[in-house]
């Protein structure tokens, strides 16, 4: 398997990068020079769009970030674009840009056969029995967490979840056992995560970016020196598994790609559940009749306070399912999904030629009247099986759709449920009244003030 990047492909296919001249018949506006839209798209993402829309339309000319791209909106173009039947939309190419220099080669940034072999390859650490042993993990480390969160006075609920998911991955993804290390590990990926979406995209000493690179060097050599130890042993963590992990003649995959892989999941795992369980708490909070429904539903399982959820139960929870569902509908965690296009393409008859940058935008069609009548009130119950009925495939895509389809989709509604069972059999989570904290959503949902919650003892 080879280790070329998405821009080194790039150059060296001689990829072009459309500019505004072969967009000039799309409707749309490049902005102010230099930055084009990006700080209005930055200060409210739903907001930019759904102008953009009833000025020029679904598929409109946009520029940020230094490059005039496409965005076509709406479930029909979510369909095209992700689900991709002719193949003709780079994912690598779209994600490569923001992701390319610290989580390179991670599933994301690989397209079509390539990227259908490598995840096959990792769906392994997917399956039901890793699965459980994962459970496990949460289970032990979301109880500990909680137990120590403050009750009765206000806590800032964003970061104390952001630690605990960290926490949480330290251990079912990389292993109780990782031992002193760890925290020097936790730290270099925090730095890679900031560096993703730094400004400044150079590793200059100093900046965000300087400090991703090191950390990157630091978890690459560590992983590194771990492989040959996992494979032999048999631990039942992801990185255990990925270590042990096979191609389809059965050999094994190589150091650099478990690397890379492992980096990636990640990345791609951190600050997603992050910010949906933050969503999903805030909802609970402001909307506490939820909270009672839940609390019913986690309780008719029958167990006591403090047992591990058993897997077997997941599929127990479908109020606790809509109620994620619904927070994700309002916060998608990635509002917006970039993809390139690879050849000309035709859309609602426009005419789009290669190497345009194109995105679609979970954020607007979780907001679209149309398809969501009341966009802005919580309302869990639009994910009965009756009100899905008839709704369009692609109307809802927090996990995105076609072959890059979040892999850990399922790990992120188990992480879910998990937690709303230790979480709402504990406390009671409360705000005060009126308080709506103000959510930035781009690129990734959090509220800028870090949410300020109260949590009650229940007993
Ligand atoms: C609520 C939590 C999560 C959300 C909303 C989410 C969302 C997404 C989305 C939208 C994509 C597709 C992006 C695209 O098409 O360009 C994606 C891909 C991916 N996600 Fe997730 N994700 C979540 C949690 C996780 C977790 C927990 C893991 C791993 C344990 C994970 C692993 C991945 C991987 C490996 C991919 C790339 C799949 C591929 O390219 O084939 N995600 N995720």
């Amino acid at each position: 398997m080879s280790t070329v990047t998405a821009a080194t492909r790039d150059r060296a296919e001689g990829v072009r990068t459309t500019g505004g001249s072969g967009l000039a018949r799309i409707p749309g506006q490049e902005g102010w020079p230099i930055v084009g839209n990006t700080l209005a798209v930055l200060a409210d993402p739903r907001a930019f769009a759904e102008r953009m829309v009833r000025r020029y339309g679904p598929v409109y000319r946009n520029r940020v970030f230094g490059e005039v791209s496409v965005s076509m909106v709406g479930p029909e173009a979510n369909e095209l674009v992700l689900f991709d039947a002719e193949k003709n939309f780079s994912s690598a190419r779209g994600w490569g840009a923001i992701l390319d220099r610290l989580f390179p080669r991670g599933l994301m940034l690989l397209d079509f056969d390539e990227h259908r072999l490598h995840r096959r390859a990792l769906s392994v650490a997917f399956k039901a029995g890793p699965m459980k042993s994962y459970l496990g993990q949460l289970n032990a480390g979301i109880a500990a967490g909680i137990a120590q969160w403050p009750r009765g006075r206000e806590m800032p609920f964003y970061p104390a979840v952001k630690q605990l998911t960290l926490d949480l991955a330290a251990t079912s993804f990389l292993g109780a056992e990782f031992g002193p290390d760890m925290e020097a590990i936790k730290r270099a990926f925090m730095d890679m995560l900031a560096a993703s979406i730094a400004v400044v995209r150079k590793p200059l000493p100093g900046t965000k970016m300087g400090r991703g690179v090191k950390g990157r060097a630091l978890v690459v050599d560590y992983f590194s020196r771990q492989i040959r130890q996992r494979r032999d042993g048999t631990g039942e963590d992801l990185f255990s598994q990925l270590c042990r992990a096979t191609w389809e003649d059965g050999s094994l995959l190589s150091p650099q790609d478990v690397v890379d892989h492992m980096s990636f999941l990640m990345l791609a795992a951190h600050d997603t559940l992050t910010s949906s369980l933050t969503s999903l708490t805030y909802r609970l909070a402001a909307h506490p009749e939820w909270q009672t429904k839940l609390r019913g539903e986690l309780h008719g399982l029958g167990l006591n306070t403090g047992e591990p959820l058993p897997f077997d139960k997941l599929d127990d929870l479908p109020l606790t399912e809509m109620a994620f569902k619904e927070a994700m509908r309002m916060a998608p965690p990635v509002p917006s999904i970039p993809r390139r296009a690879v050849r000309d393409f035709e859309f609602r008859g426009f005419h789009i030629p290669g190497g345009t940058g194109v995105e679609v935008n979970p954020l607007y069609t979780h907001h679209m009247p149309n398809l969501w009548p009341e966009p802005d009130r919580y309302d869990p119950l639009r994910f009965t099986d009756e009100a899905s009925r008839g709704r369009h495939k692609f109307a809802y895509v927090p996990f995105g759709g076609g072959a890059h389809m979040c892999l850990g989709l399922h790990f992120a509604y188990m992480q879910a449920k998990c937690f709303a069972w230790h979480f709402l059999d504990n406390v009671r989570v409360g705000i005060a009244p009126g308080y709506a904290p103000e959510w930035r959503m781009w690129p990734i949902p959090f509220p800028r003030d870090g949410l300020k919650v109260i949590l009650t003892p229940i007993r």
